[in-house]
């Protein structure tokens, strides 16, 4: 029997990937939701011949998209793209997010405001009423005491984010180092979000609150 959240994130990437029509520039996110998507539209790039370019967010998502068969382009080439395909950890009911589980946020948040459309591909699981998970928080390595002491007077528990079947900290696509900050529950993303970014030294971090009003949020096993 087929893992039900599985299902529903196949389903959402799928109708996710059903809305990219022929020609577009096609923001392509990171994570086990977004690659269904890739998949599906590797399937059309085949059997239907749609021709779309994709910008990939990490060097995992360029090899799916080699290996989907889904062309590649980049920001220089293409600043504008018509659409954007991402996962979520947390969507609140004004659609603000938080990502970054794959450490891929900053390339994320570049690719969606770089898109006239953003949407969000989800499990049920993902929807909470209030933001309140950890959030990813890309450093430069240099600055991690300083920015580490500045995220605890904003009220934070920053935690270095450390490798698994590697020893020390994550590295990120970027080269530098991601922290998680946990805040509890979240009442301002806004404030919060351009509060953390403020801080010199944080590369960017995983609220996503400034898109709301082009997000279309897809929730996977849902109509
Ligand atoms: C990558 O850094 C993340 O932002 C992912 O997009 C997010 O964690 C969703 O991933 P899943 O679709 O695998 O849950």
């Amino acid at each position: 029997m087929s893992d039900p959240v599985v299902a529903a994130k196949k389903d959402a990437g799928i109708r996710a990937a059903n809305m990219v029509k022929d020609g577009m520039i096609v923001g392509l996110g990171t994570g086990s939701t977004v690659f269904f998507a890739m998949e599906r539209l590797g399937e059309r790039i085949k059997t239907e011949g749609l021709r779309i370019y994709g910008v990939p967010t990490s060097n995992q998502t360029a090899m799916r998209a080699e290996e989907y068969g889904i062309p590649l382009t980049t920001l220089t080439l293409h600043p504008k793209l018509d659409i954007a395909i991402d996962g979520a950890d947390q969507v609140d009911p004004k659609k603000q997010l938080i990502k970054g589980r794959g450490a891929a946020h900053v390339r994320e948040k570049i690719v969606a405001d770089a898109a006239k459309q953003f949407v969000v591909v989800i499990d049920s699981g993902k929807e909470v009423t209030g933001l309140d998970a950890a959030v990813p928080i890309e450093i430069l390595p240099f600055a991690y005491g300083s920015v580490a002491k500045k995220l605890q007077e904003l009220g934070g528990e920053p935690v270095m984010r450390n490798g698994v079947k590697k020893d020390g900290p994550v590295i990120s696509d970027n080269g530098n180092y991601v922290i998680d900050c946990s805040f509890g529950a979240i009442t301002d993303p806004s404030a919060l979000e351009a509060a953390i970014n403020n801080i010199p030294g944080v590369v960017g971090n995983g609220i996503f609150a400034s898109m709301t009003e082009k997000t279309i949020v897809i929730v996977g096993g849902r109509s």
